[in-house]
């Protein structure tokens, strides 16, 4: 297989693995909202940090659990004037560099230092993928080629999936061509797998999208029934002006404007008659469908909830020609496979984070419908999707609108370099969670990390500064990889949990120097088939120690490292 070399490779190609493992230290919790320093434990984080580190000090929680990754890279245009989100001459990216590859950093051409700065964060990536899990990378031509190659590397080429077209706008105004989209490029853990999950499928689009919109129509204007019909009127105009941009598309809603949401339409059960009032327009050629010769005949008696709760569909012909007809409830429709082509107005996303930002305050900031859409398809309830370069949090925007619609509660963990992790990611992602404009907020909850201390000294010793409680976190999951929780527990002081019946204790002081023998085994009151205790040093025999099936590991030696 090719492989790509470039300057200050041979640094970086291991380098993952000498990051610094550090602790994430909490500072607030963001609960519907409302600040404070409590930790939510929602699983959704925003961790402010360089990428690499906040990678590393995820692995003991999260390896092998990351059902997707979105990442959404520095293109490296070599624009200057974007030098914070764009390029890799951000100076703490340098300072990076200079580090890691030394004195050669100073000749490495901006692709050199581009590919040298990705390549330990895509193996970090790797690692936190899941065996079903998919990676999507947004970029452009500037670094598609390059990117693809150590993709190949790290994930497999037989991961490969596709490069996802982003057709962004239709105008342009190139001498030559005018570029017009971009990639997302996709790779899988393990394509088997996958396949097998039987997901990969795009969603319905019905019945979850329309009742969302309607219980949020439904809360703003607090049950006004006749603003509600106007407003779902107003809202599947739309639709359909979009279902005809996405010629691709056949099936459509069949609540076609005036269906369920006639402009006089005053609520359920009020007697009037709730049949449409419209021509139904065909979703490609935009044109009035021919009508069934007894006229239009939907299902009557139902409450409009009811009937939201699931919408039946139109299925049209090729053309307005064909009478359209019902085809089936929307559960009876196969979803659709993905489509490796996007459009969608690129300036769609500028106008949405300029409405919850305030004017240009995110250069180029990507579309959260396209990754709800990518995100929907591939996760459920529960999974954890990751995006280590967070911007303006365009992901943790895409997860709580999928989550408000499914009922789902889909966890996002983003990470940001810059010091807008604050100011412009979580600020963002608050205004989602409470509501901005006249969108409804979606509610949810999350917590704000900054990256800490070391867990090992540069000896090689633990950290005391770390502190105590941090440190049992890190040795039980080093052990079980599960999470540690602190329990009331009848034993001694040093015990951290008993798990697949083990006992784990961590003899550890600070001060002094600890030792597992006779007297330590007495103050143990855990009942388990086999024990493992850390201590400084061990004073029982090798027999003693099989017989009674202990395992003594030596602190700081036997202490796994990320
Ligand atoms: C192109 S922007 C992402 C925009 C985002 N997708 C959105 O929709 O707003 C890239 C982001 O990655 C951040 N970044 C760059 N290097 C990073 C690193 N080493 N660690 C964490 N974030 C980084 C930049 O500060 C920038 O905000």
């Amino acid at each position: 297989m090719p492989t790509l070399h470039w300057i200050g490779k041979d640094k970086v190609i291991n380098h993952h693995m000498d990051v610094p493992f550090k602790v994430l230290e909490h500072t607030y919790g963001f609960d519907n909202g409302t600040q404070s320093e409590e930790e939510t434990n929602s699983g959704n984080k925003i961790i402010h940090g360089d990428n690499l580190e906040a990678l590393k000090a995820l692995l003991p929680e999260y390896e092998g659990k990351v059902k997707c990754i979105y990442i959404d890279p520095p293109y490296n245009t070599g624009n200057e004037g974007w030098v914070y989100n764009d390029n890799v001459n951000d100076p703490k990216i340098k300072k990076w560099l200079g580090k890691v590859v030394g004195k050669e950093s100073d000749d490495l051409s901006r692709h050199d230092k581009w590919l040298c700065m990705m390549y330990p964060r895509l193996k970090l990536l790797h690692k936190l993928l899941s065996n079903e899990g998919a990676i999507f990378i947004s970029i452009d031509d500037n670094e598609q080629a390059n990117l693809k190659i150590i993709c190949d590397e790290i994930f497999g080429a037989s991961n490969f999936i596709t490069s996802v077209v982003w057709q962004k706008s239709k105008k342009g105004d190139a001498k030559l061509i005018s570029v017009t989209h971009e990639y997302i490029i996709v790779y899988t853990k393990n394509k088997n797998t996958c396949i097998q999950s039987g997901l990969w499928r795009k969603k319905k689009d019905g019945a979850d999208t329309v009742l969302a919109k309607y219980q949020e129509l439904k809360t703003l204007h607090k049950n006004d029934h006749e603003v509600i019909s106007k407003e779902m009127s107003k809202w599947f105009n739309s639709l359909e002006k979009n279902a005809i941009e996405r010629s691709h598309k056949h099936y459509k809603f069949s609540d076609d404007r005036g269906l369920y949401f006639p402009d006089n339409f005053a609520g359920p059960n009020d007697g009037r008659d709730s049949r449409p009032r419209y021509d139904i327009f065909h979703p490609v050629t935009g044109k009035s469908c021919k009508k069934p010769s007894t006229g239009w005949r939907w299902e009557e008696g139902k409450t409009i909830d009811a009937i939201l709760q699931n919408p039946p569909r139109i299925h049209f012909g090729k053309d307005e020609t064909t009478i359209p007809c019902r085809k089936s409830y929307l559960h009876e429709i196969d979803n659709e496979p993905l489509m490796s082509v996007f459009y969608r107005d690129g300036r769609a996303a500028s106008r949405l984070v300029d409405e919850i930002l305030g004017k240009n305050s995110f250069d180029f900031p990507k579309d959260p419908e396209i990754l709800q859409e990518l995100f929907g398809a591939i996760t459920k309830n529960n999974d954890i999707i990751l995006d280590s370069f967070a911007g303006s949090g365009t992901s943790a925007q895409a997860i709580l609108q999928l989550n408000k619609i499914e009922g789902s509660n889909r966890k996002f963990i983003l990470i940001e370099l810059e010091d807008y992790a604050l100011t412009k990611t979580s600020k963002r992602v608050n205004e989602v969670i409470k509501g901005f404009k006249n969108t409804v907020g979606t509610g949810g909850s999350f917590d704000y990390y900054e990256l800490g201390q070391p867990m090992f000294s540069e000896n090689g010793n633990l950290n005391e500064i770390v502190g105590i409680e941090k440190i049992r976190q890190y040795v039980f999951y080093t052990e079980t990889k599960t999470p540690f929780t602190e329990a009331k527990h009848n034993d001694n002081k040093y015990f951290l949990g008993k798990h697949n019946e083990t006992g784990y204790y961590l003899n550890y002081e600070q001060d002094l120097i600890t030792t597992l023998d006779h007297a330590f085994l007495a103050t143990m009151k855990t009942k388990a088939e086999q024990y493992v205790i850390y201590a400084d040093n061990c004073l029982l025999t090798k027999d003693f120690m099989v017989k009674h099936h202990l395992i003594f590991k030596k602190i700081p030696r036997d202490i796994t490292r990320f």
